[in-house]
C-alpha cells in the first residue's frame, strides 16, 4: 500500500530532471507526440522492490534497436533515474511507466541527425488493483488484429489499441482478444493471452505480432514450477471456444480469467483452478516468493 500522504503528487523525471507529474513537460515538437516514434514500458513496483526489471529494461533495448533509436547513455542512466523516482515518490507499490523517444525537432518524417532522444519515468501510485476481476473473471470479445505488423516492438502508437479496447468495451468486454486472418489467436489489446484445454496451458508462440510480455514468461515459467504443462504454439478461434479456462496476463493486471467470451460462457463460466493457481504463485513470486 501507498506509504505517503494522497495529496503528495505522483513524480515524473524528464531527461533527468524531477518534478511532480503536473509539473513535467515535453516540447510540443517531441516525435513521441507527433509521430509516435517512442517506445515505452510499464513496470511495477511492490514492497518498494521492482518487478522484473532487467526483463523490462532488456526489452526497452531491444525496443529501441527495432526502431533504430540509438540511446546507451539514456538507457545507462535509466534504472538510476527510475531507483531514484520511486524513493522520491515513498511508494511501496507503483506503477511505473518510461517512454523513450526520439526528441523534439521541427516536424518532418525523417528525423535531422542531430536529434537527442527524450526520456521520460513517472512513478504513479497503483490506484487500480483488479482485485474484482482477479476473483470473479472477466468477459472478452475477439476481433480480428487491424493493428501493424511489428506488435514485437513496445511502440507507444497504440491507436489500434485504443480503438479496439473501446469496441470491447462497447459490447460490456473487459479485453479484445486479436485474431489474424486465418482465425489465429494473437494476443489482448493490452495483455498476453493463454487457453487452458486438456490441463495443458498454452500461448500463442513469439512472433512479430505478439508482444513478448514479461508476465507472459513469468507464466509460463511458474507454471512449469507448479507442474502445468505449458506449451507455446498456434491456437485457432474454434479452439478457444472449447477451451476449459482463457487467462489474460498483463504487468498491470497481472492474471486474469476470462468468463465470457464472445457471449458465451469460458467452460463452466467461473474462474478456473490453473487461473486461480497461476495468479496465487504470480502474487507470491513479485513480492519476492
Ligand atoms: N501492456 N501485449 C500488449 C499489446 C500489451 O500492451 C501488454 C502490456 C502485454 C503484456 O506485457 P507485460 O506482461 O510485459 O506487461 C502484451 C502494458 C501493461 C500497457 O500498455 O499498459
Amino acid at each position: 500500500m501507498p506509504i505517503r500522504e494522497p495529496d503528495v503528487p505522483d513524480v515524473a523525471c524528464v531527461n533527468g530532471e524531477f518534478s511532480p507529474i503536473e509539473d513535467a513537460r515535453v516540447s510540443v515538437e517531441d516525435r513521441g507526440l507527433q509521430f509516435g516514434d517512442a517506445v515505452y514500458e510499464v513496470l511495477r513496483a511492490y514492497d518498494g522492490r521492482i518487478f522484473a526489471i532487467l526483463e523490462h529494461l532488456d526489452r526497452l533495448a531491444r525496443s529501441c534497436r527495432h526502431i533504430r533509436l540509438d540511446a546507451p547513455g539514456v538507457l545507462a542512466e535509466l534504472p538510476g533515474q527510475i531507483s531514484e523516482a520511486l524513493a522520491r515518490s515513498g511508494y511501496a507499490d507503483a506503477v511505473i511507466y518510461i517512454q523513450l523517444t526520439r526528441g523534439a525537432a521541427r516536424r518532418t518524417h525523417l528525423a535531422p541527425d542531430s536529434i537527442r532522444p527524450t526520456c521520460i519515468v513517472t512513478v504513479r501510485r497503483v490506484e487500480q488493483w483488479y482485485r474484482d476481476e482477479q476473483a470473479n473473471g472477466v468477459s472478452a470479445v475477439g476481433f480480428e488484429d487491424t493493428r501493424w505488423a511489428r506488435c514485437e516492438i513496445k511502440s507507444t502508437d497504440l491507436l489500434a489499441n485504443v480503438l479496439l479496447k473501446q469496441q470491447a468495451r462497447d459490447q460490456g468486454a473487459f479485453e479484445a482478444i486479436l485474431f489474424d486472418r486465418q482465425g489465429e489467436l494473437i494476443e489482448g489489446a493490452s495483455s498476453n493471452v493463454f487457453v487452458a484445454a486438456g490441463g495443458v496451458l498454452r500461448t500463442p508462440s513469439l512472433s512479430p505480432h505478439v508482444l513478448a510480455g514479461v508476465t507472459r514468461l513469468t507464466l509460463l515459467r511458474l507454471a512449469s514450477g507448479q507442474g502445468i504443462p505449458a506449451e507455446e504454439g498456434r491456437i485457432t478461434r474454434d479452439a478457444m471456444a472449447d477451451a476449459a479456462e482463457i487467462l489474460l496476463a498483463s504487468t498491470t493486471t497481472e492474471v486474469i480469467p476470462v468468463v465470457m467470451f464472445d457471449g458465451r460462457p469460458v467452460g463452466d463460466g467461473h474462474p478456473g483452478p490453473i487461473a486461480r493457481r497461476l495468479l496465487e504463485a504470480y502474487q507470491s513470486a513479485v513480492r519476492g516468493g
